[in-house]
This record gives structure tokens, sequence and C-alpha cells, in this order.
């Protein structure tokens, strides 16, 4: 009831990991195991390697928290030789998380994944708040977010390739659209939106970055309008996540016009998450009658039937 098909790859359910919040498979294998999840979206990658913004790098607000981790990470020679052979033990569907400063480090990466055999996906970040270069400033760009996508198509000729888009834009749809034209095979949204907290005690902003991105469920209401907008203009599959803590978000998501649902946050303060997710999500599909759970997808979109 809950297997479901994407971009040609067959889940065992429609759920995901929301990138930098479940390393790279190795985190949570305590309370669950990796293959319970449909597929694995991987910590973001970069061409050299980062060791992140200056602590404090994680805020705690009302519903969510704000990070300015800044990337950190080992870098795409030691992904290749040391994380990449992990991945064979997973037995699902890959997606690798891009992140370059340049349009020339996208394209690098890019060729670099596109002869790995283990990975199924490419997911670029063209959206991330806490970076100087690249990041947000790539996908809140209409031309750069047209330039990025182009370039890497040219080079990711054996791997699907993924959009994250930002939620920093007036119009995401225009974003959306800019990626289906230039060949992108599926968008993932939202990455966080850009915040900040004051420390009542020091006076001063708690991030050493001043400014991080916010998640959790504080910004679920925001990720839903999106993925509603960008499922009415493209014909493209879309990952949606932001704030999922329950299996009512991923059917929400689901209803809005997600095939996939990505679990981020959430799993900070509840790891055991995902089994209890499909649990209930099960339960749903009996209680409904759902021959499979793909059967919502984008339901909320369908016109009412007036019989007048
Ligand atoms: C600690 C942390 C690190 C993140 N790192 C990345 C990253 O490397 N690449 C990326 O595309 N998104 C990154 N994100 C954004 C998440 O993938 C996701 O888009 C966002 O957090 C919204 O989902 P959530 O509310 O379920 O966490 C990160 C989020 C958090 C909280």
């Amino acid at each position: 009831m809950l297997k479901t098909k994407f971009l040609g790859y067959s889940l065992n359910c429609p759920l995901t990991t929301a990138s930098g919040t479940f390393g790279y498979g190795e985190c949570y294998q305590d309370f669950f195991a990796v293959n319970e999840l449909g597929m694995l979206t991987t910590k973001g990658i970069t061409l050299e390697p980062r060791s992140g913004n200056p602590a404090p790098r994680l805020a705690e607000v009302t519903s969510g928290i704000i990070n300015s981790i800044g990337l950190e990470n080992p870098g795409l020679i030691k992904f290749q030789e040391e994380i990449v052979p992990t991945f064979v033990a997973f037995n699902i569907p890959i997606i690798v998380n891009l992140n370059g400063k340049t349009i020339e480090e996208y394209e690098i990466l890019a060729k670099a994944i596109n002869n790995i055999s283990s990975i199924a996906f490419v997911e670029l970040n063209i959206s991330c708040p806490n970076v100087k270069e690249g990041g947000i400033l790539f996908g809140t760009d209409p031309v750069i977010t047209r330039a990025v996508v182009k370039r890497v198509r040219q080079v990711l000729t054996k791997k699907k390739l993924i959009l994250k888009l930002s939620p920093s834009v007036s119009d995401i749809r225009q974003f959306a659209l800019i990626c289906q034209e230039e060949q992108a095979d599926a968008i993932s949204l939202i990455n966080t939106i850009p915040a900040m907290q004051i420390n009542l005690a020091t006076k001063k902003p708690t991030l050493g970055n001043i400014i991080g991105g916010l998640s959790g469920p504080c910004i679920k209401p925001i990720a839903i309008r999106m993925v509603y907008e960008v499922a009415s203009v493209v014909k493209i599959p879309i990952i949606g996540m932001g704030g999922v803590s329950s299996a009512a978000d991923v059917l929400e998501f689901l209803m809005a016009g997600a095939s996939v649902v990505a679990i981020g946050t959430s799993l900070f303060s509840n790891p055991k998450l995902v089994r209890e997710i499909k649990t209930e999500l099960l339960k749903y599909c009996v209680e409904h009658q759902l021959k499979n759970i793909s059967d919502i997808i984008g339901i909320a979109h369908q016109k009412e039937e007036h019989n007048e």
C-alpha cells in the first residue's frame, strides 16, 4: 500500500530524508534501518572540504530551529573514497545533494557523480541561506537558476536531476517552470527560510553567523503553499518538505501535489519518526480504502463536481 514509483525507481514508501538532517545514512541506524525509507538524501557535498560556520550554529525557536551549519562536509574526494562505498549496503535509491560556489563547481561535481553507479539522483541545492557564495544567491535569481540547470543538465547524462528551490522568492512557480524548461527531472522544496534570534542575556545574535535557516513545524504551512503552487504549474514530480512531524503532515504534502515527502528537523526530536509515520500511513490507507497511498497525490487540486 505504501509502495510507489519515482522517476522510474520503485520505492518501498514515499518517504526520504531532508538533506543535512540524516548525515550520509550513518546517523540513525540505532533507531531504524535506512532501507525503511523510500530513498536516502545525503547531506550537502561541496568540491572542497568545508568546516562550516562559527559556533553557535543552532538556535531553538518556537516549533522549529534556526541552523547556520554552513555546509560542513568532507569535500568531493573524501566523499567518493570513504562515503560512497557505504551506500551499497542501504539498497535504496540514493539522492546526493550538491552545492557549488560557482556554476563551474556545480558542473565539476555533477560530472564526478555522473559516473558513480550507486547514486541514482543528484539534488542541486541552489538555496542554502548559510553560505556567502552560491547558495541562495543562485536560487533567487531566475537567470542564474536557468544557467545552472542548463550547464549541469548537459554533463549529468546518466542521473536524474532534482532542483532544490528556495522559499525566499515572491513567485516560486517561475523558478519551478525554469527548471522544467531546462529538463530537470524533479523539483524539491522547500529549503530553510533566512531567520535570526537575539540572545537576551548577551543582547547579541545567538548564531555565530548571525543569520541562519529556519526549519521545523513552524514552516510547514509555507511549504504546503509552495508545493501546491508548484504542482499547479509543472508536470515533473515534486519532493515536498518543510516541518513534517507526523503522518498527517505527509498526507497534507501528498494532497498538495508532492510525490515523495522528506523528513528533516523533526528527526532530531524523534528519531523513530519514520517508522511511526509508516504505521500511521498504512492505517490511513486501510481506513480510507486506498489501494495505494499514491492515489491521493495532488488530490487537493481536483475541482469539485457540481450536480446542478
Ligand atoms: C541542520 C540542517 C542542515 C541542512 N543542510 C542542508 C544541506 O546540506 N543541503 C540542503 O539542500 N538542505 C539542507 N537543509 C535543509 C533541509 O534539507 C530542509 O530543506 C529544511 O530543513 C526543511 O525541512 P524540515 O523542516 O523538515 O527540516 C538543512 C537543514 C537543517 C536543519
